[in-house]
């Protein structure tokens, strides 16, 4: 038996770290993909290969502790292995054109997909049920994972979401491209997020202040998405940006990559966590190849993107 399930990668377009304090953001799911082929094997074990490693975990055995990065996928093979009886073992091999740590949802992405490729050998669940499983995957390494780049994974396209009231797809048809710059240098979600919660201990009107403003841009961006306006949609990008500046995520490399993808694209921000990981500059066809040449002129690593909105397939 032989199943295959892929998940695209994400960026966050507007709201990272406002959205650890209740602000709404906006996701987008973009088209790298991850690709998982599961097989079912006689023995009791599940092994994991992709071209960053291999694990073999020995059900036999239920002491053995899984510490490696792919502990989610293993955990939700096991998950689903338990849930249907299925006497013998797995075979996951996973295939990924999504950077990994720097900001576009690799993991999650293989979450998705491993959830996606393993139920596919049992039964065709629904894809709520898939996305319930990645996010139990996800959990077993950060208990109180938002599940917003799981869900963006699964479903595709655009979402808003808040830590309150969840997800809610954008029915956006908006035909734009991603320029996104790798600044190779590699950083910590939870460090950054610790420093912005420093910056918010220490300079709390000026927080509270920014929280209001990029609430208040959402609603703008949600009005540019609507009317396909891409050049405001650029600036909202630039806005966004000012206030990550303010909160102490951006540095030198950062700031110079903006500087050289501001020039031809309609507007660049950091994407993600920040103090390294990626930024991305909004295009159309016309200004897309100047954008990635001056970014590349400058030795910057990077790729366009589109939107991706199939989300999870399995075949
Ligand atoms: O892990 P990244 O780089 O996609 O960034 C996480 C986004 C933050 O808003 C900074 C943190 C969070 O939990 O939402």
């Amino acid at each position: 038996m032989k199943s295959t399930a892929s998940a695209p990668a994400k960026v966050i377009l507007f709201g990272e770290h406002f959205v650890v304090y209740d602000i709404k953001s906006i996701l987008c799911a973009i088209d790298k993909r991850v690709k998982v082929t599961s097989t079912t094997t006689d023995e009791k074990k599940i092994f994991i290969k992709s071209s960053m490693g291999q694990i073999l975990w020995d059900l036999s055995n239920p002491k053995q502790e899984i510490k490696s990065s792919f502990k989610p996928f293993a955990h939700i093979a096991k998950k689903l292995i338990d849930e249907f009886n299925h006497e013998g073992g797995l075979e996951i091999t996973i295939n990924s054109d999504i950077p990994s740590g720097v900001g576009l949802g690799s993991s999650s992405a293989c979450c998705v997909a491993v959830a996606g490729s393993v139920s596919g050998l049992f039964t065709k669940y629904p894809k709520e049920k898939i996305l319930e499983l990645a996010i139990q995957g996800e959990q077993t390494v950060f208990e109180n994972v938002s599940g917003a780049d799981t869900t963006v994974s699964t479903f595709g396209g655009i979402i808003e979401y808040d830590k309150k009231t969840g997800y809610k797809k954008l029915d956006v048809d908006t035909d734009f491209h991603l320029i996104i710059a790798n600044s190779k240098q590699t950083h910590s979600t939870h460090k950054i997020v610790s420093k912005v919660n420093e910056f918010k201990k220490n300079n709390s009107e000026v927080f509270l202040s920014l929280c209001k403003k990029e609430s208040e841009l959402v609603e703008q961006v949600k009005k540019s998405l609507a009317k396909k306006d891409l050049q405001s949609l650029g600036e909202n990008m630039k806005t966004n940006q000012e206030y990550l500046e303010t909160i102490g995520i951006s540095n030198d490399k950062l700031r110079l990559m903006l500087s050289v993808a501001n020039k031809t694209s309609f507007g660049a921000k950091i994407t993600g966590a920040g103090g390294g990981g990626c930024i991305i500059a909004l295009t159309d066809e016309v200004n897309m190849e100047n954008t990635i040449k001056d970014l590349q002129n400058n030795n910057f690593d990077c790729f366009s993107a589109k939107i991706d909105t199939r989300g999870l397939d399995t075949f």
